[in-house]
């Protein structure tokens, strides 16, 4: 595909490991690894968007080079879930020729491995030990808990960080440079903010805003990513625990009309601000205790509005409260 039509997550993909961000300690392994020609079976394990699939394809291409081709196999194991697939492809795989260069071993990636049938994972395993002298597997999960103990326990388990807010800064300023963009310094912070350490949704969330405009502000930001200033949400807060409803009802429905914000946004925002607020400890326990059960309400499917300000008479009643 031509470059310029590719996703900014796919055109800036870093291809050597050298260019991953952050998660150092991993990293420094990986290279090791490369450098020895020799690793063990790994499992990387963390949330979406932070690098997994990134540093698996990274550490091939440093590894295989020109030879890359024939001897990787990358299967999405939430596409093919099955024991099937182990039994087929992985094992056709594993047992083919390897296919040139001087790396002794092929490469099987099983991407969000944590979707694998437990049967699967159960073939998986003497898969892994049969081959284990011509193949190395890199499983990635998000729940290293999905994945059983036996494949977990021939595995080097390394586990992958949330990006820290200077380093999602670093990969939205190489991208703004590459693509002629301006991000004032509060949009990077805005785009940091929303993207929680997940670089897929900050980069993604870039490429939404850059749509718009080569100008990035902070307002075209949580306008296009559907959330509330931060700031926004703290007033609203606030104005409830001092004790007046009305207003904060009223800031409430604001934010609804200015950003389309959904329910369940909403209480995340509500729940980073209490977390920050400055209040006696009980007191915060107490919020966060409701602010869960309101989050529940609304996974049941009770009416988003009528929960939100239910939520804010809540946090009144607990600021009122001795
Ligand atoms: N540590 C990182 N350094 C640089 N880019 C990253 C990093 N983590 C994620 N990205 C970017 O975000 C996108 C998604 O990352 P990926 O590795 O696929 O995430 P996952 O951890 O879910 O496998 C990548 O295409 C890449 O552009
Ligand atoms: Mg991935």
């Amino acid at each position: 595909m031509d470059e310029e039509f590719l996703p900014w997550t796919e055109k800036y993909r870093p291809h050597s490991l050298t260019q991953v961000i952050g998660q150092d300690e991993t990293i420094n392994s990986l290279k090791a690894f490369v450098k020895a020609r020799n690793m063990p079976n790994m499992l990387f394990a963390g949330p979406p968007g932070i690098g997994k699939t990134t540093a698996t394809l990274a550490l091939a291409h440093d590894l295989y080079g020109k030879h890359l081709d024939g001897n990787v196999l990358e299967l999405n194991a939430s596409d093919e879930r099955g024991i099937d697939v182990v039994r087929g492809k992985i094992k056709d795989f594993a047992r083919s020729v390897s296919m040139g260069g001087e790396v002794p071993f092929k490469l099987i990636f099983l991407d969000e491995a944590d979707a694998l049938t437990p049967d699967a994972q159960n073939a998986l395993r003497r898969t892994m030990e049969v081959y284990s002298s011509i193949t190395r597997f890199i499983l990635s999960c998000n729940y290293s808990s999905k994945i059983i103990e036996p494949v977990q326990s021939r595995c080097a388990v390394f586990r992958f960080l949330p990006l820290t807010d200077p380093q999602v800064h670093k990969m939205l300023r190489h991208i703004a440079e590459k693509e002629g963009l301006t991000v004032e310094e509060k949009a990077e912070h805005a785009i940091a903010y929303i993207s929680e350490g997940d670089m897929r949704r900050a980069i993604n969330c870039l490429q939404g805003a850059a749509i718009h405009s080569n100008k990035i502000t902070e307002e075209l930001v949580y306008k296009i990513s559907s959330q509330a200033r931060p700031k926004e949400i703290r007033e609203m807060v606030e104005c409830a625990y001092k004790g007046n409803f009305l207003e904060s009802r009223k800031m409430l429905l604001d934010l609804s009309t200015k950003y389309g914000l959904a329910g369940s946004d909403i209480i995340l925002q509500i729940y980073r601000e209490v977390s920050n607020m400055e209040m006696p400890e009980r007191k915060k326990v107490e919020l966060v205790d409701k602010i869960g059960e309101y989050d529940f309400r609304l996974v049941e499917g009770a009416n988003e509005r009528i929960q939100i300000e239910a939520l804010l008479a809540q946090i009144m009643m607990s600021g009122m409260e001795k």
